[in-house]
């Protein structure tokens, strides 16, 4: 970064900055229902800048070609755009670019890890994988908070192996149960997995802590930074976690593409989920050999032109500064739970308003299903998620089976929040409910 880049990155965001930064994002420019479009469903899925948009029609138009296979100029070129993007997203995430796999998503990513550990639990297994392994009397654990890409893979992983799953609750106010989590932590623990920030309550896990827990009993760390990558300073080695999952599409780039981070010398050890073309040494008709990570673990032929567009959203991210882009979403964070809060008949789930959170709320209109908010509030041209957000057993915790989310990511404006919190206003007395 050059120094006067440093510089701008000591300047918060302002609306006025917002709002040059909305002209990168065309779609955001629209009318819905006759009215302008106010996009706060972010935490599903983000949209993209131009540059995102130009880096792949540029694959297609200039370089399309199968990766790691082809002698030719176009094979090549293509292969260094492809690992080009692999060094440049390892790097946002403070990874080296051997510890970064291609996945389709943040579930398939999951699902990579669970399944390799179930690989290294059943048959033959090299000596080096053997760390991986779980089985009766083994204990997984993960949280009550997790989005549903994040429990049920390890449910699985129990069904198949005979390991126990165990979870650390979750208090009234959507935190977790710390003291609770200390005792769960036994020599038995074999694997933690938890999410870094929660999709429904915008919770900030205290990622160092929970991880110092795990490794003090000799637990891998699997962190679902799905909903942290995107919005936040994430520096896996800082955090000491041993794998890292997370979605491209949820942070400026297209749908279709994912990452997982794991440690160096993990990745080496563990054995490949999906097998097949592109991630092998040598074949007989008996057996295979396995290249070293990431190839070992990116089978078939991988998503080459949504891999460039991931580089080109997270150099975007970068050039805006993700500390700044925190400390804008932590705002408008605020904004909207003191907002929703002042708002007669309605529940945030999740901290008050004054503690730290990330830039999302989701909310119980007493009265009102969710299904119907999100209707009224789209008739106001009001994109907002309605739903458990696939995670059942934290709505059911809190007491409820759907909510309402608002999302917020840089192109959010304060005055968007402003008209969000004006429509809520408008619910309960449009559906004829009145008092608190
Ligand atoms: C916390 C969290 N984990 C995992 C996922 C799954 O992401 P994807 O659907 O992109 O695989 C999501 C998506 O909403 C999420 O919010």
């Amino acid at each position: 970064m050059t120094g006067s880049a440093e510089q701008f990155h000591l300047f918060p965001l302002t609306d006025t900055e917002v709002l040059r930064i909305r002209n990168d994002f065309p779609i955001l420019d629209q009318d819905v229902n006759g009215q302008q479009l106010v996009y706060l469903d972010s935490g599903a899925t983000s949209q993209k800048p131009i540059s995102v948009m130009e880096a792949e029609q540029e694959f297609y138009e200039q370089r399309n070609s199968a990766v790691h296979r082809g002698a030719h100029t176009l094979a090549v070129a293509a292969t260094d755009v492809f690992e080009d993007a692999r060094a440049t997203v390892a790097a946002f995430v403070g990874a080296q670019e051997n510890e970064l796999i291609w996945t389709a998503n943040a579930t398939a990513g999951l699902n990579l890890i669970a399944y390799s550990f179930g690989n290294a639990s059943v048959g033959e297994v090299a000596p080096e994988a053997r760390k991986f392994a779980v089985g009766p009397g083994d204990e997984l654990l993960v949280t009550e908070m997790e989005h549903h890409a994040n429990l049920i893979p390890w449910q699985e992983l129990c069904r198949r192996t005979g390991a126990t799953l165990k979870f650390v609750p979750v208090l009234d106010d959507g935190t977790l149960d710390m003291e609770a989590a200390a005792a769960l932590f036994t020599s038995r623990t074999k694997v933690f997995s938890f999410t870094h920030v929660s999709n429904v309550t915008g919770v900030i896990n205290p990622v160092l802590e929970l991880t110092r827990m795990a490794h003090d009993v000799g637990a891998l760390v699997v962190l679902d930074a799905c909903q942290s990558a995107p919005h936040l300073v994430l520096d896996v080695k800082a955090l000491d976690v041993d794998f890292a999952v997370f979605s491209g599409h949820k942070m400026l780039a297209p749908t279709g593409i994912g990452a997982v981070y794991g440690r160096a010398e993990l990745l080496d050890a563990m054995p490949p989920f999906l097998t097949g073309g592109s991630m092998i040494t040598t074949v007989t008709m008996e057996k295979a050999g396995y290249l070293p990570a990431p190839q070992r673990f990116e089978a078939g032929t991988q998503a080459i032109s949504q891999a460039a567009a991931f580089a080109a959203a997270v150099n975007y991210l970068s050039e805006t500064g993700m500390g700044r882009i925190h400390e804008w979403e932590a705002a408008l964070g605020q904004r909207l739970v003191a907002g929703l809060e002042a708002i007669p008949g309605i529940r945030v789930l999740g901290p008050a308003a004054g503690v730290p959170r990330a830039g999302l709320a989701a909310f119980e209109v007493e009265g009102v299903h969710a299904h119907d908010v999100g209707q009224y509030l789209d008739a106001a041209g009001i994109a907002v998620r309605v739903g458990h957000h696939c995670a059942q057993p934290l709505h059911r915790r809190l007491g409820l089976n759907a909510s309402t989310r608002a999302s917020t990511y840089l192109y959010n404006t304060t005055e968007e929040v402003d008209a969000f919190l004006a429509a809520v206003a408008g619910v309960r007395p449009y559906f004829g409910i009145t008092g608190a």
